[in-house]
């Protein structure tokens, strides 16, 4: 029996729901040169934001069990350069609709650097994240109270015309009222979850592993906490979610759209096995099979 693997996400529609999250899969092309990045359902690109940065001082990775802790701090060319450079060469190398992670320090930033990728057509979907836990005075400082995240959402939402995707951090006391205000203000989605925040100890030099401290905390140690707040969000809110945190196997897709997720991201993994999201996309109809799914739409939220 054909296995069904598609998907929509308000209005989009992707082959499979494995899409590469936002920070771990570049604009694609280092990836491209190992394998065919058309297997993927979407992409989500490198976190932008309006200017360019450098990013935070190294070392700003720290590896955990089961995990790694980045410290990344929004490295990325500027959303002008984005637009001039790093579009056109995505569009040679993958054909399907992308999805734009968007970062800010205040608002009128997230609705610049929104009104320019509306004009994008490959860019189907504007992911806009407010839950970078590395950058002081942005990102995450947007996220953790329902009144500023609606705040954002409704600025971005009067920018553009494409789906807008609100990205959520786990950091905080209750996440589906956060969810909820989003939702309200207008947000056609929720991804969630970001990086919890973190921290190591070079216990022989004394020191913090990261230069900055802290950094956020993602790979398969923590996919028990997303499954959770995926649940939590997808029973409270009409509008879809994307599952992100800890995948790393197509049984981990399928438990994350149990859940409620609509499409699932694949972060870290991406960062120890390159090949992670390829096989993934290979293995889930063997798992549908063994699950006896016949489309993966038929599970979504299907725990009560
Ligand atoms: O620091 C970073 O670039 C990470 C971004 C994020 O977690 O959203």
């Amino acid at each position: 029996m054909v296995r069904e693997l598609s998907v929509e996400l308000c209005g989009v529609a992707l082959d499979n729901p494995v899409i590469p999250a936002s920070g771990t899969f570049g604009f694609g092309k280092e990836m491209a040169e190992i394998y065919d990045i058309n297997i993927l359902g979407s992409i989500s690109f490198k976190g932008t934001t309006r200017d360019a940065r450098f990013g935070n001082a190294t070392p700003r990775i720290a590896e955990c069990p089961s995990g790694l802790i980045n410290s990344v701090g929004l490295q990325n060319p500027g959303v002008d350069a984005v637009i001039a450079h790093e579009l056109p060469e995505l569009r040679k190398i993958f054909r399907k609709p992308i999805i734009a992670n968007i970062s800010g320090f205040s608002i009128e930033e997230y609705v610049e650097c929104c009104s320019k990728l509306d004009k994008e057509e490959q860019v189907a979907i504007l992911e806009v994240n407010i839950s970078c836990p590395n950058v002081h005075n942005g990102g995450m400082a947007f996220g953790t109270s329902p009144e500023s995240a609606a705040a954002v959402t409704r600025a971005v939402k009067a920018a553009t015309t494409k789906p807008v995707f609100i990205k959520l951090s786990p950091n905080v006391t209750d996440i589906v009222a956060i969810a909820k205000a989003c939702e309200e203000a207008g947000a056609d989605g929720i991804t969630l979850i970001n990086t919890m925040l973190g921290m190591r100890i070079d216990i022989a030099r004394r020191k913090p592993v990261i230069a900055n401290k802290m950094g956020g905390f993602s790979g398969a140690a923590i996919f028990p906490i997303a499954v959770r707040m995926v649940y939590q969000v997808a029973h409270a809110v009409k509008i879809p979610v994307i599952g992100c945190g800890g995948v790393s196997s197509a049984e981990d897709v399928v438990e994350m759209m149990m859940a409620g997720a609509t499409a699932v991201q694949v972060g870290a993994e991406n960062l120890r096995n390159p090949y992670a999201c390829k096989e993934i996309i290979e293995e889930l109809p063997y798992v549908m099979e063994r699950l006896g799914i016949e489309r993966l739409t038929d599970i979504i939220g299907i725990i009560e």
